[in-house]
């Protein structure tokens, strides 16, 4: 016979609702907001524990050799509960915010050494999604040494990252080469022509002086050869969040075409990333701007610059840069190149 479940057994409610030590307690100066700074931190790493579950599922997809459409559908909805998950994330430092900094400095000094620094959940999220690698050694060796000596072995840095998967499933796309079609050139023609209509703009706008026509043009230039940049690294470069040639054509073309319905869901799959990406970086944002109001120049409990190491660490946190940046290469509608019919018709739906 199955065995009952009660709730609170169900839930270890009776673990986890005492697990709230105010250690300004323990040192006999009360102080009243230490509760609030507590469950902030714990309601987070719950909140990262789930993000993990649902980014290891992704993970093991990625790794296969082939995905099922069905399976790039659970794909976009996962990464949509992610990108849900971050937004709450961000949104609890605005509860923690209630806290002055007055109030904070009522318990500051018996926290240290702990600080969100030492969260290994944290430092293992950003391995899975390839940023984690990014941060120069200094950083890192620095990052690594804060942990318990236990949790220093459980960041490993050669799993397979997001990117990585990410990388791996663009690469995959059949349908930038065939015998009669190449997208890259047939890409490179529509782009040229575009730059060349931008110059012609230029020309006879007619609020433009010598000048201005000038420096517009050689921005036109610049552009050009920015786009040479992105396509030049064959392999890419994952420390530097660099994709593949194929990776980045693949992205384009599923943003070119993404109005046919074998494109529908891949596109959906890179929107998702990128919002994933940014509400990354978002949430570092609101933390260090949450730090700036609470500690100001202060260091850190945690012992690092506080402020100046939290702005080092935004920097190098994009996951997609190149993903990112991809709309400043895309023609307009109609001089989209026109598929071959024997592709269209592999990437549409026929009901007869
Ligand atoms: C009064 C509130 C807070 C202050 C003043 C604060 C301050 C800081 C500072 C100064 C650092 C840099 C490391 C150090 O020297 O300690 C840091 C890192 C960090 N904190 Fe907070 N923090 C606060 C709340 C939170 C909360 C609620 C979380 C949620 C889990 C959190 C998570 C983190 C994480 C993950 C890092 C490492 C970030 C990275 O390496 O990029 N912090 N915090």
């Amino acid at each position: 016979m199955k065995k009952e479940v009660y709730y609170s057994e169900y839930l270890k409610l009776e673990s986890i609702l005492q697990a709230q030590e105010l250690e300004s307690v323990k040192n006999q100066h009360p102080a009243h907001d230490e509760m609030l700074f507590i469950v902030t931190h714990q309601t987070l790493e719950l909140w990262m524990k789930q993000i993990h579950f649902e980014i290891d599922s992704i993970l093991q997809e990625f790794a296969k050799p082939y995905l099922p459409d069905a399976t790039l559908s659970v794909i976009h909805h996962r990464l949509q509960r992610i990108v849900e998950i971050q937004k709450l994330m961000t949104s609890h430092f605005t509860v923690l915010e209630t806290m002055t900094p007055l109030d904070f400095l009522d318990f500051r000094d018996d926290l240290i050494p702990a600080s969100g620094f030492q969260s290994l959940q944290f430092k293992q999220l950003e391995c899975k999604l390839g940023i984690y690698q990014r941060h120069q050694s200094s950083t890192k060796a620095y990052s690594q040494q804060s942990l318990h000596k236990e949790d220093q072995s459980r960041i490993d840095e050669n799993t397979m990252t997001l990117f990585q998967g990410v990388q791996t499933w663009l690469e995959r796309n059949p349908f930038l080469e065939s015998k009669e079609y190449q997208f890259e050139s047939s890409y490179k023609n529509a782009l040229d022509l575009m730059f060349e209509k931008e110059k012609t703009l230029i020309q006879n706008h007619p609020f433009l002086d010598d000048e201005q026509r000038k420096k517009e043009t050689v921005n036109v230039e610049l552009m050009k050869d920015k786009f040479k940049d992105l396509f030049e690294s064959e392999n890419g470069d994952a420390t530097q969040g660099k994709l593949s040639r194929k990776a980045l054509l693949s992205a384009l073309f599923i943003n070119l075409y993404r109005d046919y319905p074998m494109i529908h869901t891949p596109f959906q799959v890179l929107r998702s990333l990128i919002e994933l990406d940014q509400m990354h970086v978002a949430w570092k944002h609101k933390h260090l701007s949450m730090v700036r109001k609470m500690i100001g120049l202060k260091m850190g409990t945690g012992g690092s610059s506080g402020q100046k190491y939290l702005s080092e660490s935004i920097e190098a946190s994009s996951i997609f840069s190149d993903l990112v940046s991809l709309p400043s290469y895309l023609v307009s509608r109609q001089n989209i190149p026109v598929l071959p019919e024997s592709i269209s018709k592999q990437l549409g739906f026929r009901w007869v």
